[in-house]
């Protein structure tokens, strides 16, 4: 559509820190939500899944071993999977040493903690349902959550953005989520083929494929259907430069300072 249109093209592209700034700082911990803010970024990305007591937490794998201390700290407890432990059994663990000493005694944060701390700081959230085929409802609760939350049911964010976007890979996932939050936008994660893109656009908000997936033509396709495209995940500024020349709408990175300098340069 033309307004659609219209705003896009009087926005820069948006930039999304990768897990928090990643490159900079513990994924997934409140550290890496602070040093994405620190560098200015207007969107921070986490991953979402669930503890044995059916808590909400910030964690990328679906173990907990690659990411906390969990198998020095409970050894006859493998494989890890973060939905094997409680929360208070998480909280236990060490997030940060694993990155860099300077980073010991950082949490695994729950969903909640990761509100504030982004609110605190007024930056956008990309949440991401991780692996929802493990935890059965947590659409459910993700959207009661939000909604016990009302600051993130008003649309505008910084800089003029969705303050919250849910994606997944999981298309069913995305969809019931968007079944329960109607007003905020949804994603599916990964390359939609373009036979199905007008079919998926009848919920779906935006594609977000991985960036060495697609093309000029293709994001012209998904912007053809009413949907935009924010890529992953793009560390060094070629790679920016070339995903902005495609017309992307935003870009997941590791490094937002690096991505706010390549958009600055536009
Ligand atoms: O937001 C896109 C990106 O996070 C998807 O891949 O594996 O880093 O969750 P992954
Ligand atoms: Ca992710």
């Amino acid at each position: 559509p033309e307004t659609l249109e219209r705003q896009r093209a009087h926005r820069p592209v948006l930039d999304v820190a990768h897990r928090g700034a990643s490159g900079y700082a513990p994924e997934n911990t409140l550290a890496a939500i602070d040093k994405a803010a620190s560098l200015g970024a207007t969107t921070v990305e986490l991953d979402i899944q669930r503890t044995k007591d059916h808590k909400l937490v910030v964690i990328h794998d679906t173990t907990l071993r690659r990411t906390t201390d969990v198998a020095k700290v409970f050894p006859d407890r493998a494989p890890y999977n973060v939905g094997d432990f409680t929360l208070r059994e998480i909280k236990r663990l060490d997030a940060g040493s694993w990155f860099d000493r300077s980073f010991a005694g950082e949490k695994v944060p729950t969903l909640q903690e990761a509100l504030d701390r982004l609110r605190r700081h007024r930056v956008n959230f990309l949440l991401e349902i991780k692996a929802p085929v493990l935890y059965p409802g947590i659409e459910d609760q993700i959207a009661q959550t939000i909604k016990s939350n009302p600051y993130w049911l008003v649309p505008d964010g910084r800089g003029g953005y969705e303050k919250l976007v849910i994606q997944s890979f999981d298309r069913d996932s995305a969809r019931r989520s968007k079944e329960r939050l109607r007003s905020i936008p949804h994603g599916i994660l990964g390359r939609v083929a373009e036979n199905d893109l007008a079919r998926y656009s009848s919920w779906a908000d935006q594609i977000n494929p991985n960036h060495t997936t697609i093309d000029a033509a293709y994001v012209r396709r998904v912007h053809a259907a009413g949907m935009e495209v924010h890529t992953y995940t793009i560390n060094e500024p070629g790679d920016m430069r070339r995903a902005i020349a495609m017309g992307v709408d935003g870009i997941i990175s590791d490094y937002p300072d690096r991505l706010r300098q390549v958009i600055r340069e536009q």
